[in-house]
Protein backbone atom coordinates (compact mmCIF):
# COMPACT_ATOMS: atom_id res chain seq x y z
CA UNK A 1 0.00 0.00 0.00
CA UNK A 2 1.01 3.79 -0.53
CA UNK A 3 -0.58 6.48 1.33
CA UNK A 4 -1.22 9.59 -1.32
CA UNK A 5 -2.59 12.57 -1.13
CA UNK A 6 -6.01 12.37 -3.25
CA UNK A 7 -8.73 14.98 -3.92
CA UNK A 8 -10.22 13.98 -0.23
CA UNK A 9 -7.76 14.57 1.49
CA UNK A 10 -6.56 17.51 -0.37
CA UNK A 11 -9.47 19.39 0.11
CA UNK A 12 -9.43 18.68 3.68
CA UNK A 13 -5.60 19.88 4.51
CA UNK A 14 -7.28 22.97 2.54
CA UNK A 15 -10.17 23.11 5.04
CA UNK A 16 -8.16 23.04 8.18
CA UNK A 17 -5.69 25.58 6.54
CA UNK A 18 -8.26 28.40 5.81
CA UNK A 19 -7.17 31.35 7.19
CA UNK A 20 -3.31 29.87 8.48
CA UNK A 21 -0.54 32.14 7.37
CA UNK A 22 1.12 28.48 6.18
CA UNK A 23 -1.47 26.74 3.54
CA UNK A 24 -3.92 29.31 3.10
CA UNK A 25 -3.61 28.72 -0.10
CA UNK A 26 -1.95 24.91 -1.05
CA UNK A 27 -1.95 23.91 -5.16
CA UNK A 28 -1.25 20.03 -5.91
CA UNK A 29 -0.12 18.87 -8.79
CA UNK A 30 0.57 15.19 -9.52
CA UNK A 31 3.90 15.06 -11.81
CA UNK A 32 6.05 18.19 -11.77
CA UNK A 33 9.28 19.42 -12.60
CA UNK A 34 9.97 20.94 -9.43
CA UNK A 35 8.15 21.91 -6.60
CA UNK A 36 10.62 24.85 -6.36
CA UNK A 37 10.57 26.15 -10.12
CA UNK A 38 7.01 25.86 -9.89
CA UNK A 39 6.77 28.35 -7.14
CA UNK A 40 9.29 30.80 -9.06
CA UNK A 41 6.90 30.54 -11.87
CA UNK A 42 4.09 31.93 -9.50
CA UNK A 43 6.41 34.23 -8.11
CA UNK A 44 6.84 35.49 -11.57
CA UNK A 45 3.16 35.75 -12.38
CA UNK A 46 2.63 37.81 -9.11
CA UNK A 47 -0.09 35.62 -7.80
CA UNK A 48 -1.59 36.69 -4.46
CA UNK A 49 -1.50 35.91 -1.70
CA UNK A 50 1.75 34.93 -2.22
CA UNK A 51 3.27 34.76 1.48
CA UNK A 52 2.63 30.99 2.46
CA UNK A 53 1.60 29.80 -0.60
CA UNK A 54 2.16 25.89 -0.78
CA UNK A 55 3.06 23.91 -3.50
CA UNK A 56 2.61 19.73 -2.80
CA UNK A 57 3.26 17.86 -5.85
CA UNK A 58 2.85 13.54 -5.58
CA UNK A 59 6.18 13.38 -7.84
CA UNK A 60 8.74 15.10 -9.25
CA UNK A 61 11.15 14.33 -12.25
CA UNK A 62 13.50 17.11 -11.90
CA UNK A 63 13.34 17.07 -8.32
CA UNK A 64 16.52 19.41 -7.08
CA UNK A 65 18.81 19.07 -4.30
CA UNK A 66 21.07 21.50 -2.58
CA UNK A 67 24.57 22.26 -4.33
CA UNK A 68 22.75 21.01 -7.65
CA UNK A 69 22.27 18.06 -6.68
CA UNK A 70 19.42 15.68 -8.37
CA UNK A 71 16.66 14.43 -5.92
CA UNK A 72 15.03 11.65 -6.50
CA UNK A 73 11.02 11.90 -5.50
CA UNK A 74 8.82 9.00 -6.64
CA UNK A 75 5.52 9.11 -5.62
CA UNK A 76 4.85 8.26 -2.37
CA UNK A 77 6.87 10.80 -1.03
CA UNK A 78 6.38 14.47 0.52
CA UNK A 79 8.01 16.60 -2.21
CA UNK A 80 6.33 20.51 -1.47
CA UNK A 81 7.55 24.20 -1.54
CA UNK A 82 6.66 27.10 0.53
CA UNK A 83 7.12 30.83 -0.41
CA UNK A 84 7.17 33.03 2.36
CA UNK A 85 7.86 37.41 1.80
CA UNK A 86 7.09 38.49 5.50
CA UNK A 87 9.32 39.72 8.06
CA UNK A 88 12.40 38.73 6.03
CA UNK A 89 15.85 40.03 6.61
CA UNK A 90 19.45 39.10 5.52
CA UNK A 91 19.78 37.82 9.86
CA UNK A 92 16.81 35.98 9.76
CA UNK A 93 17.28 34.00 6.51
CA UNK A 94 19.41 31.66 7.27
CA UNK A 95 17.38 30.54 10.33
CA UNK A 96 15.10 29.23 8.26
CA UNK A 97 16.35 26.06 7.55
CA UNK A 98 17.05 25.52 10.77
CA UNK A 99 13.14 26.71 11.96
CA UNK A 100 11.89 23.97 8.88
CA UNK A 101 13.91 21.50 9.76
CA UNK A 102 12.69 21.63 13.67
CA UNK A 103 9.06 21.64 12.26
CA UNK A 104 9.78 18.62 9.74
CA UNK A 105 11.13 16.40 13.15
CA UNK A 106 8.91 17.56 15.40
CA UNK A 107 5.85 16.50 12.84
CA UNK A 108 7.82 13.23 12.23
CA UNK A 109 8.22 12.68 16.03
CA UNK A 110 4.51 13.05 16.70
CA UNK A 111 3.04 11.72 14.00
CA UNK A 112 4.86 8.40 14.24
CA UNK A 113 6.83 8.39 17.70
CA UNK A 114 10.22 8.68 15.65
CA UNK A 115 13.05 10.49 16.96
CA UNK A 116 14.96 13.10 14.66
CA UNK A 117 18.48 14.50 14.84
CA UNK A 118 19.79 17.34 12.21
CA UNK A 119 22.68 17.58 10.85
CA UNK A 120 24.09 20.73 9.74
CA UNK A 121 22.97 22.32 7.44
CA UNK A 122 19.54 20.99 6.94
CA UNK A 123 19.23 17.72 6.73
CA UNK A 124 17.05 15.59 9.04
CA UNK A 125 18.32 11.91 10.31
CA UNK A 126 16.67 8.54 11.78
CA UNK A 127 18.99 6.49 12.96
CA UNK A 128 21.84 8.10 11.60
CA UNK A 129 20.21 7.75 7.68
CA UNK A 130 18.78 11.07 6.12
CA UNK A 131 14.98 10.85 5.87
CA UNK A 132 14.67 14.91 4.62
CA UNK A 133 16.16 17.88 3.02
CA UNK A 134 15.31 21.43 3.39
CA UNK A 135 16.27 23.78 0.06
CA UNK A 136 16.36 27.13 0.76
CA UNK A 137 16.31 29.23 -2.27
CA UNK A 138 16.60 33.04 -1.42
CA UNK A 139 15.61 36.04 -4.03
CA UNK A 140 16.89 39.10 -3.09
CA UNK A 141 15.89 43.03 -4.50
CA UNK A 142 19.07 44.71 -3.89
CA UNK A 143 19.88 44.01 -0.57
CA UNK A 144 16.94 42.94 0.50
CA UNK A 145 15.28 39.53 0.74
CA UNK A 146 12.56 39.80 -1.50
CA UNK A 147 10.84 35.90 -1.14
CA UNK A 148 12.32 32.71 0.76
CA UNK A 149 11.11 29.27 -0.96
CA UNK A 150 11.90 27.12 1.53
CA UNK A 151 11.72 23.21 -0.22
CA UNK A 152 11.10 20.62 2.06
CA UNK A 153 11.07 16.43 0.75
CA UNK A 154 10.19 13.73 2.98
CA UNK A 155 11.27 10.10 2.07
CA UNK A 156 8.01 8.62 3.22
CA UNK A 157 5.86 5.75 1.63
CA UNK A 158 8.58 3.87 -0.38
CA UNK A 159 11.64 1.86 0.57
CA UNK A 160 14.56 3.83 0.32
CA UNK A 161 16.01 0.98 -2.28
CA UNK A 162 13.40 2.62 -4.59
CA UNK A 163 16.43 6.33 -4.43
CA UNK A 164 19.10 3.58 -4.75
CA UNK A 165 18.07 1.84 -7.42
CA UNK A 166 17.36 4.62 -9.36
CA UNK A 167 20.67 5.37 -11.83
CA UNK A 168 20.68 9.15 -11.12
CA UNK A 169 21.40 8.80 -6.97
CA UNK A 170 24.44 10.24 -6.27
CA UNK A 171 24.05 11.15 -2.58
CA UNK A 172 26.94 10.19 -0.47
CA UNK A 173 25.06 9.82 2.80
CA UNK A 174 23.11 6.38 3.70
CA UNK A 175 19.40 7.18 3.25
CA UNK A 176 16.38 5.90 5.04
CA UNK A 177 12.29 6.70 4.30
CA UNK A 178 9.44 6.39 6.99
CA UNK A 179 8.17 3.26 5.06
CA UNK A 180 11.87 1.51 6.00
CA UNK A 181 11.60 2.85 9.73
CA UNK A 182 7.70 2.22 10.62
CA UNK A 183 6.58 -1.31 7.92
CA UNK A 184 3.74 1.16 7.71
CA UNK A 185 2.35 4.13 5.67
CA UNK A 186 1.58 7.78 6.64
CA UNK A 187 -1.37 9.97 5.93
CA UNK A 188 1.09 12.87 3.89
CA UNK A 189 -2.11 14.89 4.08
CA UNK A 190 -1.48 14.86 8.25
CA UNK A 191 2.23 15.20 7.81
CA UNK A 192 2.16 18.30 5.64
CA UNK A 193 -0.78 19.67 7.69
CA UNK A 194 1.43 19.36 11.24
CA UNK A 195 5.16 20.79 9.32
CA UNK A 196 2.79 23.95 7.90
CA UNK A 197 1.25 24.50 11.48
CA UNK A 198 4.72 24.23 13.28
CA UNK A 199 6.34 26.32 10.99
CA UNK A 200 3.63 28.97 11.71
CA UNK A 201 4.52 29.03 15.03
CA UNK A 202 8.63 29.22 14.33
CA UNK A 203 7.79 32.05 11.71
CA UNK A 204 6.19 34.06 15.00
CA UNK A 205 9.36 33.06 17.12
CA UNK A 206 11.80 34.64 13.74
CA UNK A 207 9.73 37.82 13.72
CA UNK A 208 9.98 38.39 17.31
CA UNK A 209 13.78 37.72 16.37
CA UNK A 210 13.96 34.83 19.42
CA UNK A 211 16.61 33.43 16.98
CA UNK A 212 18.87 31.71 20.16
CA UNK A 213 15.41 30.26 21.16
CA UNK A 214 15.30 28.79 17.86
CA UNK A 215 18.58 27.48 17.91
CA UNK A 216 18.96 26.05 20.85
CA UNK A 217 16.19 23.72 20.05
CA UNK A 218 17.63 22.73 17.08
CA UNK A 219 21.22 21.95 18.85
CA UNK A 220 19.44 20.14 21.70
CA UNK A 221 19.19 17.46 19.24
CA UNK A 222 21.75 17.88 16.47
CA UNK A 223 24.12 15.01 15.57
CA UNK A 224 27.09 15.66 18.22
CA UNK A 225 29.70 18.03 17.11
CA UNK A 226 33.86 17.57 18.29
CA UNK A 227 34.47 14.93 15.56
CA UNK A 228 36.19 14.71 12.26
CA UNK A 229 34.38 15.53 9.23
CA UNK A 230 34.69 16.45 5.88
CA UNK A 231 33.39 20.06 4.35
CA UNK A 232 32.72 20.67 0.70
CA UNK A 233 32.70 24.63 0.74
CA UNK A 234 32.09 25.71 -2.91
CA UNK A 235 35.00 24.08 -5.00
CA UNK A 236 36.78 23.08 -1.44
CA UNK A 237 36.85 19.90 -0.12
CA UNK A 238 38.85 19.58 3.40
CA UNK A 239 38.89 17.78 6.84
CA UNK A 240 38.64 19.44 9.60
CA UNK A 241 37.53 19.15 13.47
CA UNK A 242 33.93 20.45 13.70
CA UNK A 243 33.53 22.39 16.87
CA UNK A 244 29.85 23.69 16.55
CA UNK A 245 27.14 25.61 15.10
CA UNK A 246 26.56 29.52 16.40
CA UNK A 247 22.76 31.25 16.69
CA UNK A 248 23.78 32.66 13.15
CA UNK A 249 23.59 29.30 11.90
CA UNK A 250 27.60 29.34 11.16
CA UNK A 251 29.55 26.26 11.44
CA UNK A 252 32.90 26.43 13.14
CA UNK A 253 35.46 23.96 12.20
CA UNK A 254 39.35 23.69 13.04
CA UNK A 255 41.92 22.75 10.92
CA UNK A 256 44.97 20.71 11.01
CA UNK A 257 46.78 23.75 11.41
CA UNK A 258 44.74 24.79 14.51
CA UNK A 259 43.31 27.82 13.18
CA UNK A 260 39.20 27.92 13.39
CA UNK A 261 37.18 28.76 10.10
CA UNK A 262 33.97 29.79 10.10
CA UNK A 263 31.40 28.17 6.82
CA UNK A 264 28.60 29.48 6.13
CA UNK A 265 27.21 27.29 3.37
CA UNK A 266 28.55 24.03 2.14
CA UNK A 267 28.29 20.41 2.90
CA UNK A 268 29.30 18.60 6.04
CA UNK A 269 30.36 14.95 6.03
CA UNK A 270 31.05 12.52 9.10
CA UNK A 271 34.47 10.97 8.69
CA UNK A 272 34.49 7.22 9.81
C1 LIG B 1 18.80 18.38 -0.05
O1 LIG B 1 19.68 18.39 -0.92
O2 LIG B 1 18.95 17.71 0.97
C2 LIG B 1 17.55 19.20 -0.22
C3 LIG B 1 16.46 18.42 -0.92
C4 LIG B 1 15.19 19.23 -1.12
C5 LIG B 1 14.16 18.47 -1.92
C6 LIG B 1 12.85 19.19 -1.99
S1 LIG B 1 11.53 18.18 -2.57
C7 LIG B 1 10.49 19.55 -2.70
C8 LIG B 1 11.34 20.69 -3.25
N1 LIG B 1 11.37 20.62 -4.70
C9 LIG B 1 12.60 20.36 -5.17
O3 LIG B 1 12.89 20.25 -6.38
N2 LIG B 1 13.45 20.22 -4.16
C10 LIG B 1 12.80 20.42 -2.87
Amino acid sequence: MCLVMNSDSLSLLRQELKGHEFGNKVYFINKIGSTQDHSRSLIKKGIKPLHGTVIIASKQHCGRGRLSRRWISPSGGLWMSIITERGLTPKRTPIIQFLSALSVGESILEMTGLQCTYKWPNDILVHGKKICGILLEVDFQGDKVKTVIIGIGINANFPASKIYRSKNFALRSEITTLRDELDYDVSLFGLAKLILEKLEHYFGLLKKDEIKVIMDLWKAKSEPFDRMVSIKDGEEIFQAHSLGVNDEGILKVELPNGSVKEVMFGDMNFNV
